[in-house]
């Protein structure tokens, strides 16, 4: 505690006493300020001298707000990002590409530019100078989120983070390479030969994605070798960027997949239970917590996940994914961000991903997650485009909560839809992980989207 007392203890003046809220790195700082009416001014906070920041001079004395974020990319993960950071009396600006984007129903302002657009980009965190800047997605010209940082504005977790998990073989090369974790074969192609020779050192089925796309965009699993040609194709058609490259990799025939929630904070590094999940078409469609896992593969997962997390560094949430065969923990990916499939944490903890998301970039307290017990979260997707829709079925899927089960229902408020959009999440607790999947599912199965166009 640093203190400077001393004009208090001359008495016999009234001062007034500003509680001031102010961004520093690594989180935000509680500090008292103290203004006498000859001029001396005095502060009490915790850490570093705040006299010289600049939002000292707000003597209006009530914090407008704790900080200022501007939120990159405005999809589901970030709306429910935008209310956990409101309720700690942040204010934020959400981005994204089109408007009325889900996170900007939520926020204090909205900026609509693509995330891709450098001079766009730069404008906006010149406009509005966050404390924070927050990456929801993967697609940002991620230059400009470095020339920012080494102007010393804070990006989550890191500048570095954001460009290295937006290209599959930048993240691949430190996990592999660098810090030496467990993944599957791989190689890198940048043409039909060089597909074929990855084919040959992976092996079939191999995995064929573009180094950069998400959501399995141009991904596809290749039986054959017959096949690689068209799979080379889709990758090159659906890949996003400038790189005609493609990552070649064994194919894992895992007993179950996971998603590490693993938060890094100022006070180190800690975890929510695995959550096991189901894709397809490199979405996820299903999500549930806890994943029983022995304690060694457990141990082995937190211990990758505590590496690359602590060479990324920053402090946020990650939602570092693996794949489990019967003894072994494999790498996959990560995102130094929520995960969708965390979307289950909404009901299954006491702390959401969002919450502790919005906890760890303020530099707050993390304090020991709590599964409250099985809980499931199941899709609620389009199966068409169209610009006129409606959605049914609210009360008739809550209505299948009972007295040992909770069901939620969140509508995202995407104001269009297109095939496989995801549009909401149904959630589900249960007595156990296959009760709590199949409540999510119906409850997801009750809500109906009629289209209109
Ligand atoms: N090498 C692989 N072996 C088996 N399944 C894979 C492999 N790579 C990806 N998958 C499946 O595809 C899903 C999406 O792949 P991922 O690499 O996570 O891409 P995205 O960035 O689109 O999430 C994984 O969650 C997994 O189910
Ligand atoms: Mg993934």
């Amino acid at each position: 505690m640093k203190a400077d007392p001393w004009p208090i203890l001359k008495g016999g003046e009234e001062q007034s006493v500003f509680r001031l809220i102010l961004p520093v790195k690594g989180g935000i700082e509680l500090a008292w300020r103290f203004h006498f009416p000859s001029g001396t001014d005095s502060a009490i906070s915790l850490g570093e001298d705040i006299r010289r920041h600049p939002r000292w001079n707000n003597t209006k004395g009530i914090p407008v707000f704790t900080a200022k974020i501007l939120l990159l990319g405005s999809g589901e993960l970030g709306k429910e990002f935008v209310i956990s950071a409101k309720r700690y009396g942040c204010h934020v600006v959400a981005c994204d590409s089109y408007a009325n984007a889900p996170a900007m129903q939520v926020s204090d302002e909205a900026e609509v530019f693509s995330m891709l657009d450098a001079d766009a980009l730069r404008q906006a965190i010149e406009k509005h100078r966050p404390d924070f800047i927050v990456p929801e997605i993967e697609a940002i010209r991620t230059e400009v989120l470095q020339e920012f940082e080494d102007k010393g504005f804070t990006v989550v977790p890191s500048a570095r983070a954001a460009s290295l998990t937006m290209n599959r073989d930048r993240i691949r090369e430190l996990a592999a390479t660098e810090l030496g974790l467990r993944t599957s074969k791989y190689r890198y192609a940048e043409s039909l030969e060089e597909v074929r020779t990855g084919a040959a050192h992976t092996g079939l089925p191999c995995v064929i994605k573009p180094v950069m796309s998400s959501s399995g965009k141009g991904q596809s699993t290749v039986r054959t070798a017959a096949q690689l040609e068209q799979a080379w194709k889709d990758a090159v058609a659906n890949m996003r960027g400038d790189r005609k490259k493609v990552i070649v990799e064994e194919f894992v025939a895992f007993e179950y997949e996971i998603t590490l929630l693993t938060i890094r904070s100022r006070e180190g590094i800690s975890f929510c239970e695995p959550i096991g999940h189901r894709q397809e078409r490199g979405d996820y469609q299903e999500s549930w917590q806890p994943t029983p896992m022995t304690e060694k593969l457990l141990a082995d997962a937190k211990a990758m996940a505590t590496k690359v997390v602590d060479n990324l560094g920053g402090y946020g949430i990650f939602g570092v994914e693996f794949f489990v065969t019967r003894d072994e923990v494999i790498f996959s990916e990560l995102s130094p961000r929520p995960h969708d499939t965390g979307l289950v944490t909404l009901l299954s903890q006491n702390l959401s991903e969002f919450d502790l998301h919005a906890r760890a970039v303020l530099g707050l307290p993390i304090p020991p997650v709590r599964l409250h017990g099985p809980t499931a979260s199941a899709v609620i997707l389009a199966d068409r485009e169209a610009e006129r829709f409606s959605i049914q079925g609210l009360r008739e899927a809550l209505e299948l909560a009972s007295e040992n089960a909770d069901v939620e229902v969140r509508l995202f408020g995407k104001p269009t839809t297109r095939k496989h959009r995801r549009m909401g999440v149904a959630l589900a607790s249960g007595n156990s992980v296959e009760k709590a999947r199949e409540r999510a599912r119906q409850a997801a199965e009750r809500i109906e989207i009629t289209y209109e166009s």
